[in-house]
Parts: structure tokens; sequence; C-alpha cells
């Protein structure tokens, strides 16, 4: 924990005056507000050019804040919390009064979690409220993983930012509709399916991930400058070379596999095979091949389990319908290869990023 305390104070003043500090926690760095203040909360909005109806997530400091914030907690969704607390994991349940229309995008459910991160917890402690935050960059862009991503991204509109290092898990928090007995996985994130079932002792829907509904009508997420073309891991280096031969500067996301062939592309980054590793690093790569100057991003998807589900998924709305690939309509006709692209078909779900 790298914030010193009077740092933690004065954010927990800036929250307290309705304003907005960017802090860590151990997925992504978040933008926050006191999540009782409309007007604090709408300039979140403001700030990060997110359409108001989009959903926050309310952060607070312990397990035993949640039943102040929700109408009720039904007892799969307090197994959840007592097991997952502090950790990534947000549970949607029923909106509490205190919480306002103007942070749950207008509906009667609220994401709440409690973050596991020693800057987050203690600026908690000290707010002593909720504080709603999306993840701290504009809409459908990168989330940072560091106080710097925050500090280029959103600069001067942030009243003050908290750094605590690098964030360790790197990806969003796993969301659970935890209204009902009957749970779902909204969005796949730091908390596996895995682990979640090994809880709850059953199986759990996850709709978030599944194929394709209808391309092309979701905006992308998590999305980079660069456009994000997905092919087999066997395909990468060819792939990347055939559109470097095309003249666009690609930027290689390497398979372990493959690690240390060599690739004719603008920039390679090397795939860690530790899934946990990868995940930590995943932002911090599409960042980088952004700054190199990459105008196409060459990637495949890692194995659909374990932290490998929640990459996969940002992976897929990286690539976003703008790279859809159809087999009777291939891109090529704009100088993408995505030949052999139309192996993997990146998802559009109907959650709603930012
Ligand atoms: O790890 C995280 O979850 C990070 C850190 C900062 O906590 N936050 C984050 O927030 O990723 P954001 O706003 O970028 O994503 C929140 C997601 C959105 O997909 C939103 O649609 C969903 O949570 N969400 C929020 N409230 C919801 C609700 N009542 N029902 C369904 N989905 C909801
Ligand atoms: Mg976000």
């Amino acid at each position: 924990m790298s914030a010193r305390n009077t740092d933690i104070e004065k954010a927990a003043g800036v929250l307290r005056a309705g304003g907005l500090v960017a802090f860590p926690t151990e997925t992504v760095y978040g933008l926050g507000a006191n999540a009782e203040d409309p007007a604090a909360v709408t300039r979140i909005f403001e700030t990060k050019g997110r359409p108001p109806s989009h959903p926050l997530i309310v952060h607070l400091g312990s397990v035993e804040q949640l039943a102040d914030w929700v109408e009720e907690v039904p007892e799969t969704a307090r197994l959840l919390a007592e097991h997952f607390w502090p950790g990534p994991l947000t549970l949607v349940l029923r909106r509490g009064r205190r919480v306002p229309l103007e942070a749950t995008g207008g509906l009667e459910t609220v994401a709440v979690r409690v973050p596991d991160h020693p800057v987050a917890l203690a600026l908690l402690s000290a707010f002593g409220g909720g504080v709603t935050a999306p993840s701290a960059n504009r809409f459908g862009s990168v989330s940072p993983t560091t106080a710097d991503h925050v500090r280029a991204e959103l600069g001067e509109s942030v009243d003050f930012v908290l750094d605590g290092g690098p964030c360790a898990v790197g990806v969003e928090s796993t969301i659970v509709d935890a209204t009902g007995e009957e749970l779902s996985v909204l969005r796949p994130g730091g908390v596996t399916r895995e682990e979640l079932e090994a809880v709850v002792g059953r199986p759990l829907a996850v709709p978030a991930t599944s194929r394709v509904r209808v391309p092309g009508q979701h905006p992308s997420h998590y999305a980079p400058r660069a456009r994000v073309v997905l092919v087999e891991p066997e395909k990468v280096i060819a792939e990347a070379e055939a559109a470097q031969e095309l003249g666009h500067r690609v930027g290689v996301f390497l398979p372990a596999a493959f690690a240390g062939a060599p690739v004719a592309a603008h920039a390679v980054v090397a795939v860690p095979g530790a899934m946990d590793e990868y995940a930590r690093e995943l932002y911090g790569f599409l960042r980088e091949l952004d700054q190199r100057g990459c105008d196409l991003i060459v990637a495949s998807l890692p194995e659909e389990r374990g932290l490998g589900l929640a990459i996969a998924n940002r992976l897929r709305r990286a690539a976003g319908p703008r790279t859809v690939p159809s087999a009777s309509a291939p891109s090529a006709a704009a100088g993408v290869p995505t030949g052999s692209a139309a192996s993997v078909v990146p998802t559009a779900s109907s959650l709603q990023e930012g």
C-alpha cells in the first residue's frame, strides 16, 4: 500500500465534498463518488462519457454493511458475500432505499462489492459510506490497472487520484445476479465460475459468455484504439505477418506455446502461460500496443476455464462488432486479412460495459 494516511484522509474529504476520487482495487482502478450524492454520481457519467442508463457498482468497506444497502440479502447471496468478500465478486441484489436511482441507471437492483485492496478499504473505512465506482476509464475503452493509466486517460477531470500500485487481479470483478436463488453470472471476472460453483454446490449459468446473438448491434468495449482480430493460436504468427505485409502496423499477442518465435510485426507481447499473470497484464498489453502505434492487434483466446473465461470475454469484447467475421462477407475489403479469424467469433454480449 503506497498511499499515505494523509492521502486517504484527503480523498475521503473529496468524496464528502461531492468530488471524484480514482482509487485502486484488486481488479482495476475505480472512479469513485459518494453513492448517496446524486450530483456526484452524475459527474461520474459525465467524466467517463458513459450513458446514464449504465448502472454502477457500490463499493462497501465490509460485509456487515451489505444489509444497509439492499432490500434483502437472500441466503445464497450471504453465503457468497461471506466467502468471497473482500474480493473480486459483485452481487446484484434488490436496491435499498439508500441507493439513488442515478447510481443504478434507474434499475430496482443494485450491484455491490467489498474490494480486496488495502487502499480501497482504508478509503472506504475513512469515508464511512458507500462509494459508487465504475472503472476509471473513458466509456468503452480499456480499464486502468495503474494510477498512471488513470492520469493519462482522465487527467484533470478527477479531483484526486490515490496510487496503490498496479492491480493484482487485472480484470474486473465477476458479476453475479443474486436477486433470486437461481444465480447467474452476468460478467465473468476475478472470481472464477469454478470457485463460485464449489461454494454454492451447483452449476451456474453464464449467459454473458455464450456465442454471438446479434453481431454488430453493440459497440465494442474494453477496446484499445487498434483494431483487434482473434484467430486460432497456431495462426497468430501467419495472420500477423500477412497483415504487416499489407501495410498494417501489427501488434501481436504471441501465445505462450510460441514463446521466442520470430515474428515479422511492428510489436510483439509475450502472453504469459499462467492465467493469473495474463489477467494482470492484459489491459497493460493493450495499452502498450496502442502506445507503440499499432493499428491492428492479432491475438488468440485462451482456454475458457478459470481466469481464462474472463480474459477471453474481454478479448472478444475488445475485438467487438468491428471485427465480427462472417463467412459471406469477410472484412478483407477493409484491408484486414480475417480469413482465418472467421474460426473465432467474438461475442457481443448484452451486458453494457464501460
Ligand atoms: O472490478 C470491478 O468491478 C471494477 C472495480 C472498480 O470495482 N468496476 C467495474 O465497474 O468494472 P464498471 O462500471 O466498469 O462495470 C460495472 C458493470 C457494468 O457492466 C454494469 O452494467 C453492471 O456492472 N451492473 C451494475 N449494476 C447492475 C445491476 N443492477 N444489474 C446488472 N448489472 C449491473
Ligand atoms: Mg468498466
